[in-house]
């Protein structure tokens, strides 16, 4: 979602920001803008792309040694110039960018219209800096205070950074449920919204609290004061980033790379956890709750998109081997319906860029009726992992693209290891299963590589399914989440409708949409309910559907039956998820190229959901 990039210091601002500016353009937006004090407070702003933005600006003042950048993914008012960020306040002296809704802009504005203030956005943004200087002017107060003071008013979720025309040598800098990262250089300092901007200046940050406030001044300490005016002293972290991890590394595409990762970042979840030499499994992050996790009456999963369906996959895992009865949530749904929650549940919340708001605002509920909260996050130091009461982190690294690969294999792998730690302290597992287990999974990395071999496989049949409108993808039992998975990986990038079913439910209606024109993916591997699936492609054969089956490697029978097989190497079935998507992923990528789709920045989707 929207993306803040900010500098002070000596070098020039413009080409840090626009450099930091394309560095967050995975997040996804549609519209940029910039602005620079060159004695004059200079703001370029446009609907489009970075690109775009470099182009209308073209040969034009640039100068200066503080800026500010932003891109923005609409929210109030549509795509155009005029609603991209920066915002001016009403004598132009102030300007600000913005992530985040103010939810009572409304009645703010109305308050301000008849005070005199015009408006030339349909933005909450503008109304907020309109909000700022109003409380400056009337109030007789400095900049910091007028920022506190609007602060208290405003209802709602921001990250911002105002730049003020007559103070060259300061930022303004604040947050509450959106994240904002301050990187500290040799007398200089950066604003992003993730560190991805930052990583080349500075590997030490400090990243705001809610309700904090950061007065940067040039040349001075950064100072931090809270909504509420108490001082706090600014906590500095290194970043373990590094600048590789966010290239793409002869790779054409972000996703491609991020795919091609996942041996490794699978191997990086699991290093230090799975402890096969030790025969036993050790999540540091959950240890001094394992007795509560283990007692728990009811786990209840919550988490958006692809993190769901990891979560689904929880399920199966934590039902099958600990015993636990779970429920899977949307976190949107689950915040809003008043549910069900107790002091001995345990609620496992995950999400790749631990900032979702819907997961965010799951867990400030689930914690408000006194559950435990288990975080599974890939970004360090996120909100999501700073707001849990216990976590782990994935290791896969930053994740660019923005549909998610890379990430859903690692959260698959944690909540694996997650279900055989319990399961065994629980005593719901035999040892020799337990044992079993622990060395397979410490294999998936290599299984995965194998597949990754196939690639050119995959992309032969990508050719046959890239000009279908349609297509439907099925599975049963581990392999149902994987359906829904590879659906959702098709649909956000190469815009073809795709539906994730689970196998047996196709006769309850999907199959009124087969013909001769319909590519059907199965997900057909060996497991309890080989049998049923193999009984599910005769459905869609007699139909006259086009079966592309994810097979077990060397299995005949299905082989004869599908039109197309992609092989996976045999795996425990609870382990399959993690290998059987891997493909399914391949096959997204490459029809999404060959459509010429934007593979990394699919259209109207954002990396990081920062607004319900
Ligand atoms: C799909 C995708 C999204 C995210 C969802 C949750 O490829 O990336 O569906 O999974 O927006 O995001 P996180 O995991 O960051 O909470």
């Amino acid at each position: 979602m929207c993306g803040i990039v900010a500098y002070i210091g000596n070098r020039e601002a413009y080409p840090i920001v626009m450099k930091g500016l394309r560095r967050l353009e995975y997040r996804g937006y549609d519209s940029a803008g910039i602005a620079l004090i060159d004695k004059e407070l200079l703001v370029y702003k446009c609907k489009g792309k970075v690109d775009d933005l470099e182009y209308f600006i073209g040969t034009q003042n640039t100068l200066g040694n503080i800026g500010i950048g932003h891109t923005r993914w609409a929210t109030h008012g549509v795509p155009n110039d005029v609603n991209a960020h920066p915002h001016y306040s009403q004598a132009k002296d102030l300007t600000i960018i913005h992530n985040g809704i103010i939810e009572n802009y409304n009645a703010i504005k109305k308050a301000l219209t008849l005070r005199g203030h015009t408006f030339t956005s349909d933005t909450d943004t503008e109304v907020l800096i309109h909000l700022i200087e109003d409380i400056r002017n009337n109030a007789k107060v400095d900049l910091v205070e007028a920022v506190r003071l609007a602060l208290n008013e405003a209802v709602g979720a921001y990250a911002i950074v105002i730049l003020s025309k007559d103070n060259p040598n300061q930022l303004i800098a604040a947050r509450k449920s959106s994240p904002l990262v301050i990187g500290i250089g040799v007398d200089e300092f950066f604003c992003a919204s993730d560190a991805t901007p930052i990583i080349e200046y500075t590997k030490n940050v400090v990243y705001l609290n809610d309700e904090e406030i950061a007065v940067i001044n040039r040349g001075e300490e950064l100072k931090i004061i809270t909504t509420k005016n108490i001082a706090k002293t600014p906590y500095v972290q290194e970043l373990e980033l590094n600048i590789e991890a966010i290239e793409k590394g002869g790779y054409e595409h972000f996703m491609l790379k991020e795919i091609f990762e996942q041996p490794r970042s699978i191997r990086d979840s699991i290093r230090g956890r799975v402890l096969v030499d030790q025969g036993l499994i050790k999540l540091g992050g959950i240890t001094e709750y394992s007795q509560k996790i283990v007692n728990a009456k009811r786990i209840i999963i919550i988490g958006c998109g692809t993190s769901w369906h990891a979560g689904l996959v929880g399920e199966y895992l934590i039902e099958d081997l600990a015993r636990i009865p779970v429920e899977v949530e949307y976190a949107s749904e689950f915040r809003y319906r008043n549910p069900i929650i107790n002091e001995d549940d345990v609620v496992i919340a995950i999400s790749q860029s631990g900032e979702t708001a819907d997961t965010l605002a799951a867990i400030e509920l689930a914690k408000s009726k006194g559950a435990l909260v288990y975080g599974i996050c890939n970004v360090a130091g996120s909100s999501i992992a700073r707001t849990t009461h216990a976590g782990s982190y994935t290791h896969a690294g930053p994740e660019i693209g923005v549909a998610s690969t890379k990430a859903f294999t690692a959260q698959v792998a944690i909540l694996t290891a997650f279900a055989l730690s319990v399961a065994k302290q629980r005593g719901t597992i035999n040892e020799s299963r337990y044992q079993q287990l622990l060395i397979e999974l410490d294999t998936v990395p290599e299984l995965v590589e194998k597949v990754l071999l196939q690639s050119d496989k995959t992309k032969a049949i990508a050719a046959i399914m890239k000009d279908a409108p349609n297509s439907l993808y099925l599975g049963r039992g581990y392999s149902f989440p994987v359906a829904l998975e590879g659906a959702l990986k098709l649909k956000e990038i190469s815009y073809i409708h795709a539906e994730g079913y689970p196998a047996a439910e196709m006769k309850h209606g999907p199959i009124a949409l087969i013909d001769e024109e319909m590519p059907v993916v199965v997900i057909a591997t060996k497991g309890a309910n080989y049998e049923k699936v193999v009984s599910n492609i005769q459905e869609v054969k007699a139909r006259k559907g086009i079966i592309i089956a994810v097979v077990t490697e060397g299995d005949e029978h299905a082989a004869l039956l599908a039109d197309y097989i992609i092989e996976i190497p045999e795996s425990d079935e609870c382990l399959v998820p993690i290998i059987s998507v891997v493909p399914l992923q391949l096959l997204s990528y490459y029809i999404a190229v060959m459509r010429g789709c934007n593979v990394d920045q699919p259209r109207n989707l954002a990396k990081s959901v920062t607004v319900e």
